[in-house]
């Protein structure tokens, strides 16, 4: 079985990339699901239904998110029914802690995980939350987006849990690291990178981002504009010998 997983998809004109690229992305590498990362999607933060609705028809079989999950709140009235993996290690009923997908015979199941170095928010223990998530889950093929800043805690997960799992991809940082591997059998980069306009600081507009550092004045960001987009990600080939490629292209959007 072959996917490809995007990483942080920034920006709903990224979508537009997507419609315009994903066919063909998936004819050449002979993709059979296509898992990406939505927690950027809807001006930077959040995803609204819409723009849920928009990755849906465009076949994307599963959906992770991480720490702006709820900063559209539109999603707690949708969340619960769609194929969306929120972070496990969040105190909340809302979602799905284990998204399970059905491809032909196989079971598939998605988890999504906050890491707490540098996140400044009070979230379960993620090593004791997978434990305890190892007891219930039942499927073929076990994935995790660990969504954290610490290239450290990612790597500490990934030797936790190799063996047990099929892939640890991290996300967050919005850069793709070059540290693809398979150890026991897990499938491991410490970043995914991220899906959006490629003139930006990781996807937001680079003006916006350099005022804030040279000023302190933390204005809401807005999301880059242009028209060459990076895609980011992985090409994950599941079987007795599971192996790991990284995805990294530029796109011109063509507008409308
Ligand atoms: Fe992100
Ligand atoms: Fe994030």
């Amino acid at each position: 079985m072959r996917i490809l997983y995007l990483g942080d998809i920034v920006g709903e004109k990224t979508i537009e990339v997507l419609r315009q690229n994903l066919d063909a992305i998936k004819a050449e590498n002979k993709i059979n699901l296509v898992l990406v990362n939505a927690e950027n999607v809807t001006q930077g933060k959040g995803l609204s239904e819409k723009h849920y609705k928009q990755l849906k028809q465009l076949g994307i079989a599963g959906m992770s998110m991480g720490n702006h999950t709820f900063s559209k709140s539109e999603i707690k009235n949708y969340i619960n029914d769609a194929t969306i993996a929120r972070p496990a290690n969040l105190g909340t009923s809302y979602g799905k802690d284990i998204l399970y997908i059905q491809y032909n015979d196989k079971r598939i199941a998605v988890v999504n995980m906050l890491g707490r170095v540098y996140t400044y928010t009070p979230l379960d223990d993620p090593f004791k939350t997978m434990d305890k998530l190892l007891d219930r889950i039942d499927a073929d093929y076990i994935l995790v987006d660990f969504h954290g800043d610490a290239t450290s805690e990612k790597k500490a997960f990934f030797f936790s849990f190799a063996g047990k799992v099929d892939a640890i991809l991290g996300s967050h940082t919005h850069t793709q690291t070059a540290d693809e591997q398979v150890f026991d059998n897990t499938c491991f980069i410490t970043d995914m990178g991220m899906c959006g306009v490629f003139d930006s600081i990781l996807g937001d507009d680079k003006d916006m981002v350099i005022q804030r550092f040279k000023t302190g004045m933390f204005e809401p960001l807005k999301c880059a504009t242009g028209n060459e987009y990076m895609l980011n990600g992985v090409i994950l080939d599941f079987g007795l010998k599971n192996t790991i490629t990284r995805f990294n292209k530029k796109y011109i959007l063509n507008e409308k």
